[in-house]
């Protein structure tokens, strides 16, 4: 068969027009926000790649779901449709709805970590984190050393290290609650996990009496990638796969804004019937019923139908290829990218295009500020912003380990075009990135900065 172009396998039943907008426009709306793109209004974004997460396009069938939602408050027949599809998948037998993913990890965490503990992943994402240290236990990251270094090209850059894993273990075994791996690794680049690390991971789970949780917001592209790159994979379907690396675990924990193809949603599911219990309490606190926790019959339903959608393998042909067709476009323009791209995004590496400006300029912000300024595309400034933070009186500000911006493509929401078009921006900005100039703060919260903090051009 000759290579063909990989489509889009789906035609656009309805369409959401976009606005254009001026240069002078955007210089505008951009020095209104503070330079903080999370301030900009959405419509005067042109194409937002500022997040996957409950940004994608439903599926003809799942807006029919959504009349099929039955909105009774107790036991809802939407909820045993999305029940019944969770189990199949995952083959836990508890299944608890949250409205989303950080829902499901307080309550698990809250249920099974206390202060002093050390929880251990490859990367906890910021959220999760956060959760963790909430309850006053150390988030522990230990991605294999492949995942530290951003250039390397190597098949498996999500896996936890094992022999760290296994050192935290026999060192500190009774006060680790539970193991959790992120699949696939959003915080190290989207990189994915391969199923032979995840059964070194249950091996030592079994030896030291731990439950092995999953972070498993992108599950399927996960599943994609073993198939594509772990030797003896290649003859099986993402759906084969994802249901072995769901049957590793003893739990997990899922944002369905992702792999779930909806707009909204998440879901924690367990076999212990015993922390289940203890976790449905919970959950009636703050989220609702055990059967909707904090979500509407309908989006169950339309759940119910993305959780089978997206092991579709021409769907997640298709996705995996659009992120590593929008990295060789920012390759052909001199921007180097963390290697190989991940499922979801790609992320520029700005602290080499920008070697300029140095960190505590913020250079990855400024790349998201450019990228904005040229095309009106937004993305995520994933450094100095997100994670630097201010020195102690008289000492110099903290940075960030690297200088990153991330591009995240929502869910069969663009098209090749569209890619097309945010590959001529970046091609636009590396053309003079020596230009570009760096940013201060001028105003900051305490916590999590890059959500609200102000900043201003560094000009001369
Ligand atoms: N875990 C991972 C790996 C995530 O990427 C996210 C969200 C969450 C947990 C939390 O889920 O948002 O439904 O509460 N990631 C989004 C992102 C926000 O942009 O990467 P949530």
């Amino acid at each position: 068969m000759p290579e063909r172009t990989i489509i889009e396998p789906f035609r656009i039943k309805a369409v959401e027009p976009l606005r254009f907008t001026t240069r002078a426009e955007r210089e505008q709306a951009l020095a209104a926000a503070g330079y903080n793109l999370f301030a900009l209004a959405a419509d005067d974004v042109l194409i937002d790649l500022l997040t996957d997460s409950g940004t994608g396009a439903m599926s003809s069938e799942q807006w029919a779901a959504i009349m099929r939602g039955d909105e009774s408050y107790a036991g809802a027949r939407s909820f045993e449709r999305f029940e019944s599809v969770v189990r199949e998948l995952t083959g836990f037998t508890h299944v608890i709805p949250t409205h989303q993913g950080r829902a499901a990890e307080r309550i698990l965490f809250g249920e099974l970590v206390a202060t002093g503990e050390v929880v251990p992943n490859n990367t906890h994402f910021d959220t999760t984190r956060a959760n963790v240290e909430f309850q006053g236990a150390e988030a522990r990251d230990l991605v294999c050393t492949e995942g530290r270094d951003l250039q390397l090209d190597a098949p498996f850059k999500g896996n936890l290290d094992l022999e760290a894993l296994e050192a935290t273990l026999r060192e500190a075994g009774d006060q680790v609650p539970l193991v959790l791996v992120t699949i696939t690794n959003n915080s190290g680049g989207g990189q994915p996990v391969s199923l032979a690390n995840l059964r070194g991971v249950r091996e030592l789970c079994d030896r030291y009496e731990v439950p092995f949780f999953l972070d498993a917001c992108r599950f399927a592209e996960n599943a994609w990638f073993i198939k594509e790159r772990e030797p003896g994979q290649q003859d099986r379907s993402p759906r084969e796969i994802a249901e072995e690396v769901f049957r590793l675990a003893d739990g997990c924990t899922i944002s369905l804004k992702k792999d779930g193809l909806a707009n909204i949603g998440g879901v924690l599911a367990l076999n212990d019937p015993e922390l289940a219990a203890r976790c449905r309490d919970n959950l009636i606190l703050t989220e609702g019923f055990p059967t909707y926790g904090g979500l509407a019959g309908r989006d169950l339903d339309a759940l119910a139908v993305g959780l089978q959608e997206v092991t579709d393998p021409d769907y997640l042909r298709y996705r995996v290829r659009t992120a590593a067709y929008l990295a060789e476009k920012a390759w052909a323009a001199g921007v180097p990218t963390v290697r190989p791209p991940g499922g979801h995004a790609v992320y520029l590496d700005a602290g080499a295009l920008l070697a300029h400006v140095p960190a505590p300029e913020l250079p990855a912000q400024a790349l998201a500020c450019e990228l904005y300024l040229e095309g009106g595309v937004r993305a995520v400034e994933i450094g100095t912003l997100m994670f630097g933070r201010p020195g102690e009186p008289g000492q110099p500000d903290l940075t960030a380990p690297h200088e990153l911006v991330r591009l995240a493509l929502p869910r069969r929401s663009y098209t090749q075009s569209h890619v097309d078009y945010v590959g001529e921006v970046i091609a636009a900005v590396a053309a003079r990135a020596e230009q570009v100039r760096g940013y201060r703060i001028v105003e900051q919260p305490r916590w999590l900065r890059h959500f609200t903090a102000r900043l201003a051009p560094i000009i001369g």
